[in-house]
């Protein structure tokens, strides 16, 4: 490089005009007017228009001519107040541009495979390709950027808190929390394996037995699991752990958070307490342990009113000790014979084994079903459903849970559908009370719901010799706008109802005492009351940046089949490698 930088392309205004500058960046768009060629100047700052004008250089200006979109350039040149009707107000540099005298090449550049442009339309799987690329757009810097900022407000917010940041291990032994665990082969212990975290769970544990009381960490986790918009084989955490609280000390602290990053990032005020709902609560009324709260559109419960009814959908449902319940579309009887079968196809990929849709009107209700049930029912019904002439109503009878999860997935859709979604609302909400296991009928024992190390309520612990499954968990979610956004616990912190916990699900003494051996035994050193919670970091800022994927907010993200398409992981590796390390593939 002949120069050195003296600005950045977002930095020159008014009232540098007049004075010399050098300026380096990317040859963005090109254009030649009248026998003068315009680049825009791109830079991670922003856009500066450059002329190359051969009544002032003509050497420059013809070399100028070999310039192509995505050269790396430097120019020197004056900084020249615009033309009145030229400048441009969009621009934060739209006042000035650079007169060119003097032009270094410093790299060129191939045609990319796409516009490196915000408006561009093209496949993910290039845009991921060519991630070198399609993090050079605006758009994406511009999610980068936010997720920078992010973590600066994350870490001082917790630093003002006393919160101390602590790094766990990479290499580990694994914690069942659920999903697969990936797992790394030790060369010098041959045979035996690490794990990379789910999550830093019992290290952060560890940390309050050894007195550091208020622990956070901005940590990477992985999980082998099927992928989706807001999963990732590894995502990152913004974990915490604190002692001596309870539920409310925990919620406050995070309370605190969300208003300050809304604040800090969005310059938005938000209100808190943030609502809460059980967990009970939620699946009733929402369909979802996650509801997107933007929108009420509440299920409706129709199981006393149609228990007698004539149609033996209905009433064998409930005579099975099942639900049959609803959701109201306002205005939905408008809705095309095309529009209810649609619907209607959703709801059995949601696991319905059907839809009933009720167009409520001033006479008759028309379809087929619906005619068994009589003048009396139909008025209960309608008064049950809250419904106005005009609506449409979707009915499910199922197993409790089944109905209330269908209604769930359709109250979204609907929402979308009808144009329900306030696009600018944040919607925060607890969940609470969560069930503390859950039997797997398959494999004839129970698991945790969150993890094996959350504590049962206080009130439901003789619950776990009588009826585990009625028993409910200090557990707790955090969502924001339908997505979980943080999930976390008050901690069981003595040795006896860790035990018992294990016992419960099914992991054995020996295995208990093999796996978890050293937090059993850390417990019985002094072991505070804490608990905690752990961010979907990439969420938060997927939501906050009003993505709708987290791909779109991580550098170098995953494929759904998890696959890095840039540099090809996973690969097959060399045959030493594998001999090193003892493992031999078989069945390719
Ligand atoms: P949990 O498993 O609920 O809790 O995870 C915490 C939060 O992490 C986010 N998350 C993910 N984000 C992207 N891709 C994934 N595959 C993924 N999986 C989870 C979610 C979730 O709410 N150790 C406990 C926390 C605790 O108890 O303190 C834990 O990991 O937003
Ligand atoms: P069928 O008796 O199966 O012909 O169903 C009659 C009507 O009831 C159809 O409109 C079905 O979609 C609907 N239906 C069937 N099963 C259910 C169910 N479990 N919940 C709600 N509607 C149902």
């Amino acid at each position: 490089m002949q120069w050195k930088r003296t600005h950045t392309c977002g930095a020159l205004r008014q009232s540098d005009s007049g004075s010399e500058a050098v300026l380096m960046g990317w040859v963005s768009k090109r254009r030649d007017h009248g026998g003068i060629i315009f680049i825009d100047l791109r830079d991670r700052y922003g856009v500066t228009q450059i002329l190359f004008d051969p009544s002032a250089e003509v050497s420059v200006y013809e070399q100028a001519k070999d310039l192509r979109g995505e050269y790396v350039i430097a120019v020197k040149g004056l900084v020249r107040r615009r033309p009145e009707e030229m400048r441009n107000p969009k621009m934060i540099t739209g006042d000035i541009e650079l007169v060119v005298n003097g032009l270094e090449i410093l790299n060129a550049a191939q045609t990319p495979p796409f516009e490196i442009d915000d408006s561009i339309e093209t496949t993910e799987e290039l845009r991921l390709r060519y991630r070198y690329l399609d993090l050079r757009r605006p758009a994406m810097q511009k999610s980068m950027l936010l997720r920078h900022k992010l973590y600066q407000t994350v870490r001082s917010y917790f630093t003002d808190k006393d919160f101390v940041e602590v790094e766990t291990p990479v290499l580990m032994r694994s914690t069942p929390e659920g999903a697969r665990d990936y797992l790394v082969p030790s060369r010098i212990h041959r045979g035996k394996f690490y794990a990379l975290p789910q999550s830093p769970q019992t290290y952060k544990q560890l940390l309050m037995i050894a007195g550091y009381d208020r622990y956070f960490q901005i940590v990477k986790c992985f999980r082998d699991e099927d992928l989706r918009a807001d999963r990732q084989p590894e995502f990152t955490q913004i974990d915490v752990e604190m002692s001596f609280v309870d539920q409310e000390d925990v919620f406050l602290v995070v309370e605190g958070l969300m208003r300050t990053v809304m604040r800090e990032i969005l310059g938005r005020e938000v209100e808190t307490p943030f609502a809460r709902l059980t967990w009970d609560e939620a699946m009733e009324r929402y369909g979802s342990d996650k509801p997107d709260l933007r929108y009420d559109l509440p299920l409706f419960e129709l199981s006393s009113v149609v228990a007698g009814a004539g149609f033996r959908v209905f009433s064998d449902t409930i005579k099975e000790g099942g639900a049959v319940k609803g959701i109201c579309v306002p205005s939905g009887a408008q809705w095309s014979r095309k529009q209810i079968d649609q619907i209607t196809e959703q709801a059995r990929d949601l696991g319905a084994k059907g839809l009933v849709a009720i167009k409520v009107g001033e006479g008759d209700w028309s379809s087929g079903p619906v005619k068994m049930v009589g003048e009396d029912m139909r008025k209960a019904v309608i008064s049950a459903s809250g419904a106005q002439p005009g609506d449409l109503l979707l009915i499910v009878a199922d197993q409790r849970s089944v109905t209330n999860e269908v209604l769930g997935g359709l109250r979204q859709k609907v929402a979308e559908k009808e144009g329900l979604i306030d696009s600018e609302k944040f919607a925060f909400c607890w969940i609470t009370e969560f069930p503390l296991l859950e039997y797997d009928e398959e494999d004839g024992r129970y698991y945790a719901i969150h993890h094996p190390f959350t504590s049962p309520r206080l009130e439901d612990i003789p619950l776990l010799d009588s009826e585990p499954g009625k028993a409910r968990a200090r557990a707790y979610d955090l969502v924001l706008n339908g997505y979980e956004i943080a999930g976390g616990s008050i901690r069981i912190h003595t040795r006896e109802m860790q035990d018992k916990m294990f016992a419960l699900l099914d992991i054995s003494e020996e295995e208990a005492q093999n796996k978890f051996g050293f937090l059993l035994s850390a417990f019985e050193y002094g072991a505070p009351p804490h608990g905690g919670i752990a961010f979907g970091f990439d969420r938060l800022v997927m939501l906050l940046a009003g993505k709708k994927s987290i791909r779109d907010v991580i550098a170098f993200p995953k494929t759904n089949s998890a696959l890095s398409l840039m540099d090809g992981a996973p690969d097959f590796v060399d045959p030493e490698q594998l001999e090193e390390l003892g493992i031999k593939i078989i069945g390719q």
